[in-house]
């Protein structure tokens, strides 16, 4: 897999970003074992709470297909203020429930650079469906 293919995807996405209250756009692109990309945006609400990460998007788009395994995600976000927008713990939490800790792999970009971590360094000794 060329991750620069799905960094790309994620920051193309991130256009379709609907975020009218925070102003934060964010784009994910999540790759399947069976080679499928499926990419994802951030969808605020006006009672705030509906809020969807692009991340959780993406996620819901590819289980909704019939998808129930995965290799990696690359996320790009960035808004007013520069920096890595790392998934949140909720995100983190879905993963949890489809992905192998020590091997799925988080990519988080600012636009320029990226840095690459596994879900295990992003949420260590996370509960998930073994622990039931
Ligand atoms: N957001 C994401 O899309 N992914 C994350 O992991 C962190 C936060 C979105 C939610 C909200 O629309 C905006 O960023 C500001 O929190």
């Amino acid at each position: 897999m060329d991750f620069k293919n799905l960094l790309n995807e994620a920051v193309s996405v991130r256009d379709k970003s609907y975020s009218p209250y925070s102003g934060f756009k964010v784009g994910a692109a999540l790759y399947a074992k069976s080679g499928r990309i499926y990419t994802g945006c951030n969808i605020e609400n006006a009672a705030y709470t509906p809020t969807i990460c692009a991340e959780r998007t993406a996620f819901a788009k590819a289980v909704s297909e019939g998808e129930r395994e995965f290799i990696a995600i690359a996320v790009a976000g960035w808004g007013s203020k520069p920096g890595f927008a790392y998934p949140c713990g909720v995100c983190r939490q879905v993963m949890m429930e489809f992905c192998d800790p020590p091997a799925f792999i988080i990519i988080v970009t600012d636009g320029s650079e990226y840095r690459r971590h596994t879900l295990a360094e992003l949420l260590p000794q996370g509960f998930g469906p073994l622990n039931l």
